[in-house]
């Protein structure tokens, strides 16, 4: 028997990637691919007090169903943090939800969006259900360019999808004058701003450069979320929105699951009242510096000639640059088959990708194997470069 699935859920794929990075979970690999928070950066011993007194307290509320929103003193907390007004804040299980929800309320099929390049690729996928038509906004090693929104390239845009601090996957952070170009071509061409944040708290020297938000906050959709700065299992995120959009995000989300779970807002709440994330997010600051460093410095000194990367002031990725002509995704089964993993950089493409890109991620593996990996790695770029060197000059 087989059973007519929906249209939309035809479009849905498992990617090539995905299989080969299975592997990835034997302890032998050495992986760079995945994007996990190091369990390191988890305040354990604060989370089960605070689930403690959550249970002491007020055991009943928090078991039973509660307000779409979320959260009042939730609410309020973030609202104080972004200086907005309550009415605009909604709590999402985890930012992820918010990514979905927007782009419920926002894509027709075949509206025009815009992303950056390249852009989140959890976004690309979450919004692809939706079937928008994906517009490609150019980037430099800076980010996205503001001068290329142009009247044609927007046209028609429901809007623009943007991640200015230190961007997944390129670890990049948009300068303070393109943030302000950026929502003056935006408020100019009318295209609403939806700003991903979940990085925005992981500048290496804690230095904060302002949102989109706070430069215009009747024009932009912030989200933020709590997997990076407490934990992704609490799947807690945010979304601050103008009041209409609000609304609407709130209804949506009231048919997809009715409210983020009551438990976990209360005990995330409870953890950070009293000003947890001023101590606890410069541990993180210096603990992901410390990694970013030894793996720059292993690729300082591993990586052959031809292959460039960047220094990321904050985050969690270092994007790298092949020579042209090599392609990533075809490195990858032999780095696999070396115990080496990173993520190609071709999928977090809208359109034409690079395929001499990938990403590292580095906040999760320890020192040694950092050294290690990258020395792996380097061989075998080494050995793909001077394989594709006849080739390029038969070219
Ligand atoms: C740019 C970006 N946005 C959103 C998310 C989703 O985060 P969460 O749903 O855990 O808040 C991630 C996760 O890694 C991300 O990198």
């Amino acid at each position: 028997m087989t059973w007519a699935i929906s249209r939309r859920a035809q479009q849905l794929t498992s990617s090539a990637i995905r299989e080969i990075l299975k592997v990835t979970e034997r302890p032998e690999v050495i992986s760079f691919a995945g994007g996990l928070p190091s369990p390191a950066s988890f305040p354990v011993a604060a989370m089960e007090a605070a689930a403690a007194r959550v249970f002491a307290n007020d055991p009943t509320a928090a078991l039973q169903y509660a307000a779409t929103e979320g959260f009042l003193p939730l609410r309020e907390f973030i609202a104080k943090r972004h200086n907005v007004e309550v009415d605009r804040i909604l709590i999402t299980t985890g930012s992820q939800q918010a990514l979905d929800l927007i782009a419920k309320v926002l894509i027709d099929p075949g509206s025009p969006v815009l992303v950056e390049t390249p852009s989140y690729l959890g976004a690309l996928q979450a919004f692809s259900l939706f079937e928008p038509e994906f517009v490609s906004v150019p980037s430099d090693e800076k980010g996205l360019v503001p001068e290329a929104l142009t009247p044609e390239l927007t046209a028609g845009a429901r809007f623009l999808y943007a991640l200015p601090n230190f961007q997944n996957p390129t670890g990049r952070r948009l300068p303070l004058e393109r943030r302000q170009a950026l929502v003056a071509k935006a408020k100019e061409l009318g295209v609403l701003l939806v700003e991903d944040d979940p990085y925005g708290e992981l500048s290496y020297t804690g230095d904060h450069l302002p949102t989109l938000l706070s430069m215009n906050p009747d024009g932009v959709i912030y989200m933020g979320s709590f997997s990076k700065v407490l934990a992704p299992g609490l799947r807690l995120g945010y979304v601050v929105a103008p009041p209409a959009l609000h609304f609407k995000l709130c209804q949506a989300k009231q048919a997809a699951d009715l409210h983020t779970p009551t438990f976990t807002q209360r005990v995330a709440y409870e953890t950070i009242k009293d000003g947890l994330l001023d101590t606890h997010i410069p541990t993180i600051r210096a603990l992901y510096s410390k990694q970013c460093n030894v793996m720059l410095d292993a690729l300082s000194r591993h990586m052959p000639a031809g292959v460039k990367w960047n220094k990321p002031e904050g985050g969690m990725f270092i994007w790298v640059e092949l020579p042209e002509g090599l392609d990533s995704m075809a490195i990858l089964e032999q780095a696999v088959a070396r115990n080496v993993a990173y993520v190609p950089g071709a999928p977090f493409y809208a359109s034409n990708p690079r395929l001499n890109t990938l990403r590292l991620a580095f906040v999760t593996v320890p020192a040694e194997r950092i050294e290690q990996g990258v020395t792996i790695l380097g061989d075998l770029l080494r050995e793909a470069i001077a394989k594709a060197a006849p080739a390029a000059r038969a070219a």
